[in-house]
């Protein structure tokens, strides 16, 4: 344990003797921040946010692995696709050519391009997902309705020897500049980057991870991504190990870096506001949605189930599920992942800040209900369509439950 606090100090010591310009490679992996910003790091190190290349996310590979055959392409030539928001800085945006890319892959042929692209989708500096070196080297955002505007197309990154974020510089870091940007007082731009879907003109002319879109379209305007997602704002200094001679350590108001999801938090818990009271012959429940976007949001396998338990004394006499989910189909109208999709069968999610009431009849000798609310990151269905199967993905998450006495 010594020996690792007196390397810590040596690398801290060793990093903050370079002069600006130095961190230009560091801004290509996140590591060098990670010595300095340890709080930022760990919180950052629980989301999937660090965890959205292929080599680190399962589902993402199994998903891009049955695009590949279903459509009968390398699986190279999806993702370079979906890098565009899972690992934006990615070298290779296209691939050119790509019936000889593809048929060089299927005859197992390696040429300069197929070797390229695969030096791109292997390269070290990007596998670490959506870092820091992605968010705080966005120097502008271009907005747009448009859905293929995402990603990268969304963002113009900076120069490699400059941080952007929430605050203006007082020379305190040493190691970086730092400058002040409005996607940064005011995140919800940055996150819609990504998390926006928009206006279709895709080839199927199917809407993907709508949350901003779902968002704006809301009347609460209170709460902000961050508030929700990061932390509230909570006073302390950045990086309190770090002194330099003649400047004085600030206090900020600073947020954590959790993007708080289904996996690395209880956000879950203030998904749902649940509600259930006798009426006659029916049950009625009342389902508030406490967000501003819709519930769930995001990827189009994610599902809540309201599971009613009619009761008599200890014993379960009847069950009814209700199944809150987008489901994606195919020109045939079968089920279909959302990526290649010819429509959206069917949306019965929660609108944002929507009270959804639902009558049910009671069940005959019932003497009590149990209302359980959970949430799936990805639906049985799906699953099985794409053949993959890890805990992770198919448990059920507790979001909130009810007891009534009827
Ligand atoms: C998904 C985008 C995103 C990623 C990834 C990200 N940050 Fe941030 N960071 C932000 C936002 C947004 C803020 C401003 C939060 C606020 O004040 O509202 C911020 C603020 C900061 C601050 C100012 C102090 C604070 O905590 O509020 C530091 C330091 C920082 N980030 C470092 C890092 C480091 C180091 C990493 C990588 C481990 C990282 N960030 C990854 C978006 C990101
Ligand atoms: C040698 C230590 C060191 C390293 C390495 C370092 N930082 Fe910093 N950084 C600091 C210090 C110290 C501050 C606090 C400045 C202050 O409070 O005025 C800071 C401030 C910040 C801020 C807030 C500044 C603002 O404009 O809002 C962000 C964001 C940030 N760093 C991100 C990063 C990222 C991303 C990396 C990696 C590319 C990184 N830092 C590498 C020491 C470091
Ligand atoms: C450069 C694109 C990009 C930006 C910018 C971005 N995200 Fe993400 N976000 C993603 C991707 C891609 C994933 C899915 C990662 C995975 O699971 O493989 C994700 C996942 C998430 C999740 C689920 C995380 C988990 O651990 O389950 C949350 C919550 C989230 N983002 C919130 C935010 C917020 C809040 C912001 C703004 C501060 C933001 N994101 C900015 C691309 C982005
Ligand atoms: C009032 C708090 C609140 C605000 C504001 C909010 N969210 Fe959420 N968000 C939640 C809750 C609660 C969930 C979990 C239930 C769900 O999926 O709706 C969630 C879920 C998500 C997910 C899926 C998480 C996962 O585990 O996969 C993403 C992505 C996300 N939000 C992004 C955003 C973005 C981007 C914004 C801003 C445009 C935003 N949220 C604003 C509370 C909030
Ligand atoms: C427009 C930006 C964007 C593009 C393009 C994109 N994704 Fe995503 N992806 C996201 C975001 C944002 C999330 C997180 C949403 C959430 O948490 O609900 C995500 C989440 C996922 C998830 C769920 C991951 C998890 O950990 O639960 C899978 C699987 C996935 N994407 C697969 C793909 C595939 C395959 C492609 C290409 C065919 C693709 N994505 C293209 C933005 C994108």
């Amino acid at each position: 344990m010594k020996t690792k606090l007196v390397c810590f100090a040596g690398l801290m010591i060793f990093l903050a003797s370079f002069a600006y310009a130095q961190l230009s490679g560091a801004v290509t992996s996140s590591y060098v921040c990670f010595s300095c910003h340890k709080d930022q790091a760990k919180d950052w190190a629980t989301t999937w946010h660090s965890r959205s290349h292929i080599d680190s996310n399962p589902i993402y590979k199994a998903m891009i692995n049955y695009i590949s055959r279903v459509t009968y392409q390398p699986e190279e030539s999806i993702l370079v696709g979906c890098a565009q928001c899972h690992n934006p800085k990615m070298t290779i945006k296209e691939i050119s050519g790509k019936d000889s890319f593809n048929l060089a892959k299927v005859l197992n042929v390696e040429t300069e391009q197929t070797k390229r692209v695969e030096a791109s989708v292997g390269d070290a500096n990007i596998k670490d997902g959506i870092s820091c070196n992605i968010c705080h080297n966005v120097e502008k955002i271009n907005e747009s309705m448009n859905m293929e505007m995402r990603g990268f197309k969304a963002v113009e990154w900076g120069p490699n020897d400059v941080i952007f974020g929430p605050f203006e510089d007082d020379g305190r870091a040493g190691i970086h500049k730092s400058i002040q940007k409005e996607h940064f007082t005011n995140p919800d731009k940055l996150c819609m980057a990504c998390h926006f879907g928009g206006e279709t003109d895709n080839k199927n002319g199917v809407e993907l991870y709508a949350t901003g879109k779902e968002f704006l379209g809301s009347d609460d305007t209170n709460q902000r991504c961050a508030d929700c997602h990061m932390s509230t704002k909570r006073k302390g200094i950045i990086t309190p190990e770090i002194t330099r001679p003649g400047i004085v350590a600030k206090e900020r108001e600073i947020r954590s870096h959790l993007f708080e999801g289904a996996r690395n938090s209880d956000i879950l818990k203030d998904t749902i506001a649940l509600n259930a009271k006798p009426e006659g012959n029916n049950i009625i429940l009342e389902l508030t949605n406490l967000t501003p976007h819709k519930a769930p949001t995001g990827f189009g396998g994610r599902s809540m189930d309201v599971k009613i338990e009619f009761k008599n004394g200890a014993n379960v006499v009847n069950t009814q599920t209700y199944t809150l989910e987008i489901v994606y189909v195919d020109k045939k109208g079968k089920e279909m992942v959302p990526y290649i999709a010819a429509s959206i069968k069917s949306d019965n999610r929660l609108a944002p800040n929507e009270t959804r009431k639902l009558s049910i009849p009671k069940f005959p000798g019932a003497t009590d209900v149990k209302v359980t609310v959970t949430y799936r990151l990805v639906s049985d269905r799906i699953l099985k369509l794409i053949n993959f199967s890890d805990a992770i993905f198919s448990k059920d998450y507790p979001v909130t439950s009810l007891d009534v006495k009827l």
